[in-house]
């Protein structure tokens, strides 16, 4: 019998990872996992919480009363946080401006990897995120690392907020991703990089549909198989 099939999709802040993983996972029909919505909803608890990131003790007693669940329909995330659903606050600036900072917290990787591995072990699957094709999946069949133009991705960013929050401003979300960045290729567990074996796709001059093409692709080979 064949393995179940995993696509691995990292990259940068906002540089359109999971358009292309849930156009991918839709067109294949695998299923979708945001990994970075686990994190903001672990800082979303963290947050309301007030726990200590310097507090060992709290960090493992908040993760244990931490019970996330994705809830698939038609392909947009849809995440509970203790069966409370959190989708749209997790997108919100006071997360924004935290999760990389809780991201890189040993105990928060270690759960979370932990959890991301069971959902990939017997389902064909598209998972996008930071260390995917290096921690959690380092053998996943495809392996796709995005890149784009810092300033197309605030701007692509921007409109999505500004939508939803009239106030917000693009140098706000430009600084917000540009942080985030530094601190999520520069930390010590398991940070953004390239995977040896990932290939490079920059989207900075690319519409949703080309991205989808080249990455279907690259697919195609091991569907044969
Ligand atoms: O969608 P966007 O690019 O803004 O970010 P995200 O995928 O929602 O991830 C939010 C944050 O979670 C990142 O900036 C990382 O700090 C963290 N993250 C991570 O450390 N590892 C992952 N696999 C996914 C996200």
């Amino acid at each position: 019998m064949n393995k179940n099939i995993v696509i691995a999709i990292d990259g940068y802040s906002s540089c359109g990872k999971s358009t292309l993983a849930k156009a991918l996972a839709q067109k294949l029909h695998f299923i979708y996992v945001d990994s970075g919505a686990m994190y903001r909803a672990v800082t979303l608890y963290f947050l309301r919480h007030h726990v200590s990131l310097h507090n060992h003790e709290q960090i493992t007693e908040a993760l244990k009363n931490i019970h996330l669940n994705f809830h698939s329909r038609d392909y947009q995330t849809h995440i509970t946080l203790n069966d409370e659903e959190v989708s749209d606050e997790i997108r919100h600036m006071p997360v924004s401006d935290n999760v990389s900072a809780i991201a890189a917290l040993r105990e928060v990787r270690h759960e979370m990897v932990k959890q991301q591995q069971r959902m990939g072990r017997s389902k064909n699957i598209v998972m996008d995120g930071r260390d995917i094709g290096t921690t959690v999946f380092p053998d996943a069949q495809l392996k796709i690392f995005m890149t784009a133009d810092p300033n197309v991705r605030a701007e692509r960013r921007y409109k999505e907020l500004y939508a939803k929050d009239p106030d917000i401003t693009l140098e706000e979300v430009f600084e917000n991703l540009a942080h985030r960045d530094y601190l999520d290729t520069t930390r010590e567990e398991s940070p953004l990089v390239r995977a040896a074996d990932a290939i490079i796709l920059d989207n900075t001059n690319l519409t949703p549909d080309e991205q989808l093409q080249f990455a279907l692709d690259k697919v195609k080979p091991l569907l044969s198989v």
